[in-house]
């Protein structure tokens, strides 16, 4: 075990958005780092119950953090640190529903964040998203102190307003807030959907002999990060003090174009059906991606070793053994 997990030893834990591809990961990491307590808190919007781990000391509540009864209830059973993940994923879900995008990244939010104040948590760490805050125009690598105003969808306008807030309650009230950026996180624990990111749909589709589809001309590059190193990156940020009131990068620092992907994927399943282009998103205006993880490194001793090409064969493993779950599961 990294020394490091030592810290959230017999600690109580809140993660808000705990049912989804990172909490759960999150929240197996915490069981394994010995946690006395872990409330996931989900109110199943966009995950499963099946997906949240099961084990002595994990309590799983069902409900949302827009409600006040149900935040009232979890902070007053003493929480050390809060992972905050609940969001409205991700950017064409906000272009079809802006004001529930709002409501759940920009009000609830504020909501965590005033009982987190309220009640002295040790830790407050933030899932913000580097696809989203450094817009369209930010030279590569993407580097923390370069975000935009010009940003394309409202998930990524309010996971931007998701930081000024953490922001805000760091500088007025001195809450210890860290805010990690996220790039394209895939890995166990993502079921596949509409609103879902691109690897598991592609091993979805694969698996049912259908070829890939392409949104471009497949050349676009993302930084695709594996979700435990993702999850190692997160938890360093909770227990290192040189991160309280910054925002960090977490990514795999490796560009990838998407026809690797689609290719990698039909080679992995077997697929032989190939790709076929469709039209580009009319808000994708985002061609290449790729972020610099230099301060993740100094700051926190992040260094993030899963290759893309291991981290698609786990995932395909994660489906195959969960396939008769995501059957059911899989909203297109
Ligand atoms: N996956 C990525 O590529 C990525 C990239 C950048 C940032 N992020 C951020 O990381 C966090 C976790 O992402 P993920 O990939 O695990 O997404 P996810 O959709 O799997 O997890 C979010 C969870 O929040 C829950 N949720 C939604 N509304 C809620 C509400 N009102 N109350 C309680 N729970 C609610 C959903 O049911 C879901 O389980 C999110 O904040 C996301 O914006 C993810």
């Amino acid at each position: 075990m990294k020394e490091y997990l030592s810290d959230y030893k017999g600690k109580s834990i809140l993660i808000t958005g705990g049912a989804g591809c990172i909490g759960s990961n999150l929240t197996r990491a915490l069981i394994e780092a010995e946690a006395a307590r872990i409330i996931v808190l989900d109110d199943l919007s966009a995950a499963e119950k099946w997906n949240v781990p099961v084990a002595p000391g994990v309590v799983f509540v069902e409900g949302s953090i827009l409600d006040e009864e149900v935040l009232k209830w979890v902070f007053t059973r003493k929480i050390d640190y809060v992972f905050h993940l609940a969001a409205h994923f991700a950017n064409q879900n906000s272009v079809d529903h802006p004001e529930t995008d709002l409501l759940v990244n920009g009000t609830g939010t504020l909501k965590v964040l005033e009982y987190a104040h309220l009640t002295g948590v040790e830790k407050f760490v933030f899932a913000s998203s580097g696809c989203s805050v450094y817009g369209s125009q930010a030279p590569l690598p993407l580097k923390e102190d370069f975000v935009s105003l010009h940003l394309d969808t409202p998930y990524q306008i309010t996971k931007l307003l998701g930081e000024l807030y953490c922001n805000f309650f760091y500088n007025y009230y001195g809450l210890p807030v860290a805010i990690a950026r996220y790039f394209n996180v895939y890995g166990p624990g993502e079921v596949p959907g509409a609103y879902r990111n691109v690897i598991p749909n592609f091993i979805y589709w694969a698996l049912q002999g259908r070829p890939l589809p392409i949104t471009g001309t497949g050349d676009e590059t993302r930084d695709f990060t594996f979700v435990d190193d993702i999850v190692d990156g997160t938890l360093r940020l909770g227990v290192t003090p040189q991160a309280v009131g910054d925002a960090f990068n977490l990514a795999s620092e490796v560009e990838t174009k998407i026809i690797d992907i689609a290719n990698l994927v039909n080679e992995v399943t077997g697929n032989k059906s190939g790709v076929e282009f469709v039209a580009r998103r009319d808000w994708d205006k985002i061609i290449r991606r790729r972020a610099s993880i230099e301060k993740a490194g100094t700051v926190l001793g992040y260094s993030p070793d899963t290759k893309v090409e291991d981290g698609i064969k786990r995932t395909h493993s994660w489906i195959i053994e969960n396939y008769d779950n995501i059957k059911v599961s899989a909203k297109f």
